[in-house]
C-alpha cells in the first residue's frame, strides 16, 4: 500500500495535473467554421445586421451546419474570432460580450449550438488587447479561462498581438495551465510561432505540449497569391514543423477560404487538396448560407476529408518540384499513400504529368490501385512503378489521388514503404 502511494506520488510529480496540454482533443485535425476572413470586424449591425459580428451570425450559421449536411460532412466547430467582446470587463474583470449585439450572452448563444450537436469557439489574446483592439487577457489568464468554461466554451482560438515576444511562451503556457485547471475540455488553438518567428526560431517541442494547433504564418487572404505564400512558406520550413505534427497537435495554415470570392474553381480544388495533404485544421471562413453548390461539394467531398482525417495522422510533405509542377504527399494508414500534383504555370491550358514520376510512387511494384479524387473522380486501375499515365493539370489547379499497392507479399511491402517512402527522413526532394 505504501509503495503504491509512493509511486502515485512520483507520477504526480513527473505528471501534473494541470501543467501539460492533455485534454484529449484534436487527435484528428479540427473541423469547422471561423468568422474572420469573411467577416472581419464587421460590428455595425444597424447598417448590416446579416453580417455583422452579433449572436445571430453564429446561429444562423450553425442552423445551416445542420441543415445543409456540414455537420455530417464533419465540421463541428462554430467559432468566434475577433471584435465580440464589450470594450470593458465586468465589475468583477470578466470578459464580456457586446451587449448589443449578443444580448443573451455567450453562454446563451453556446447552448444554442450545442442543441444542434455542434461546438461553439471563441477567441482572445494572450497579450494587453486583441488585434482589433478589445481587451485581451494579460492578467486574466484565469479569470477568462474560468469565464470561457463557465459559458460551455468548446474552443479557444488564443492571438498574440500586443505582447512583448520574449514573454509569449510563458503566456501561452500559463494560459493553457489555465485552461487545463477549469477542467473543461477547451481545444487551444495557438499563434504563438507566429509571432516569435521575426526574432528566432520558434520551440516546436514546447509548443506541441501547449497547444492543439498553432498558426506559423501570416494570415489567409481571400486570393491565390495569399494560398501560394501560405505553401511556400510551408514547404520551405517543412523540415521544421511537419515533425511536430501529429494526434492532439497540428501545424495551422489558417482558414478556407473556399467559397468567397478570390480563387477561380481550380484555385479552391488546390486550397482543398494541399490543406488536407497538409493535414490541417480545416475551419472555413465563408458564408454557409450563401455559397456555390460547386464549392459546398468540393468542401464536403466524402473522399477529400478522409485523407484529411486519416487515422495515421500524419502531416504530408512536398517532396518534389519539377517542371512548374509540385508534388506533395502525405502518408496514410494501411500504407496508402495521397498525391497532390499542382500546376503552378499560370500560363495556357491543362498541362500533363507523368505519375511514374512522383517520389513515393516506389510504392507501387508491381503495382497500386489508383483513385483520383480531384479534378474529378475516377477510378484509374493498377498502374505499375514505372507508370506512364498522364494526369492533366488546369493551370493552378490540383490533381489529387490516392495510392493504394497491390502486392503479392505483405511483409516485403511494409518494408518498402518506410524504408523508401519514408519522406520525414528524406523531404524536399528537389528534381
Ligand atoms: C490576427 C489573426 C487573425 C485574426 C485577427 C483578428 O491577425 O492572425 O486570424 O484573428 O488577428 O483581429
Amino acid at each position: 500500500m505504501c509503495r503504491v502511494a509512493f509511486l502515485l506520488a512520483v507520477v504526480t510529480l513527473i505528471f501534473p495535473a494541470t501543467e501539460e496540454l492533455d485534454n484529449g482533443l484534436a487527435l484528428r485535425p479540427t473541423m469547422g467554421w471561423l468568422h474572420w476572413e469573411r467577416f472581419m470586424c464587421n460590428t455595425d449591425c444597424d447598417r448590416d445586421p446579416d453580417d455583422c459580428i452579433s449572436e445571430r451570425l453564429y446561429m444562423r450559421m450553425a442552423d445551416v451546419m445542420v441543415k445543409e449536411g456540414w455537420k455530417e460532412a464533419g465540421y463541428e466547430y462554430v467559432c468566434i474570432d475577433d471584435c465580440w467582446p464589450s470594450r470593458q470587463r465586468d465589475a468583477r474583470g470578466r470578459l464580456q460580450a457586446d451587449p448589443k449585439r449578443f444580448p443573451g450572452g455567450i453562454e446563451k448563444l453556446a447552448s444554442y449550438v450545442h442543441s444542434k450537436g455542434l461546438k461553439l469557439g471563441i477567441y482572445a489574446d494572450v497579450g494587453k488587447n486583441t488585434c482589433a483592439g478589445y481587451p485581451g487577457s494579460l492578467g486574466y489568464y484565469e479569470t477568462d479561462a474560468q469565464t470561457f468554461a463557465d459559458w460551455g466554451v468548446d474552443l479557444l482560438k488564443f492571438d498574440g498581438c500586443f505582447m512583448e515576444w520574449t514573454l509569449l511562451g510563458e503566456g501561452y503556457i500559463n494560459m493553457s495551465k489555465a485552461l487545463n485547471k477549469t477542467g473543461r475540455s477547451i481545444l487551444y488553438s495557438c499563434e504563438w510561432p507566429l509571432y516569435e518567428w521575426p526574432f528566432h526560431q520558434p520551440n516546436y517541442t514546447a509548443i506541441r505540449e501547449t497547444c492543439n494547433h498553432w498558426r506559423n504564418f501570416a494570415d489567409v487572404y481571400d486570393s491565390w497569391s495569399s494560398v501560394k505564400s501560405i505553401l511556400a512558406w510551408t514547404a520551405s520550413h517543412q523540415d521544421i514543423i511537419v515533425p511536430s505534427a501529429g494526434p492532439g497537435g497540428w501545424n495551422d495554415p489558417d482558414m478556407l477560404v473556399i467559397g468567397n470570392f478570390g480563387l477561380s474553381h481550380d484555385q479552391q480544388e488546390s486550397q482543398m487538396a494541399l490543406w488536407t495533404i497538409m493535414a490541417a485544421p480545416l475551419l472555413m471562413s465563408n458564408d454557409l448560407r450563401d455559397i456555390c453548390p460547386r464549392s459546398k461539394e468540393l468542401l464536403q467531398n466524402r473522399r477529400i476529408i478522409d485523407i484529411s482525417q486519416d487515422p495515421l495522422a500524419e502531416q504530408g510533405y512536398r517532396t518534389a518540384e519539377v517542371d512548374s509542377f509540385e508534388v506533395w504527399e502525405r502518408p496514410l494508414a494501411q500504407n496508402r499513400l495521397a498525391v497532390a500534383v499542382l500546376n503552378k504555370q499560370e500560363i495556357g491550358g491543362p498541362r500533363g504529368f507523368v505519375v511514374g514520376a512522383v517520389p513515393g510512387w516506389k510504392i507501387c511494384d508491381p503495382g497500386c490501385n489508383v483513385t483520383q479524387i480531384l479534378p474529378r473522380y475516377k477510378e484509374m486501375g493498377v498502374q505499375a512503378r514505372h507508370s506512364q499515365m498522364v494526369l492533366s493539370v488546369n493551370p493552378s489547379g490540383t490533381a489529387l489521388l490516392t495510392v493504394t499497392p497491390v502486392h503479392a507479399d505483405f511483409r516485403r511491402l511494409r518494408k518498402l514503404h518506410w524504408q523508401d517512402l519514408s519522406v520525414r527522413q528524406k523531404p524536399a526532394t528537389v528534381l
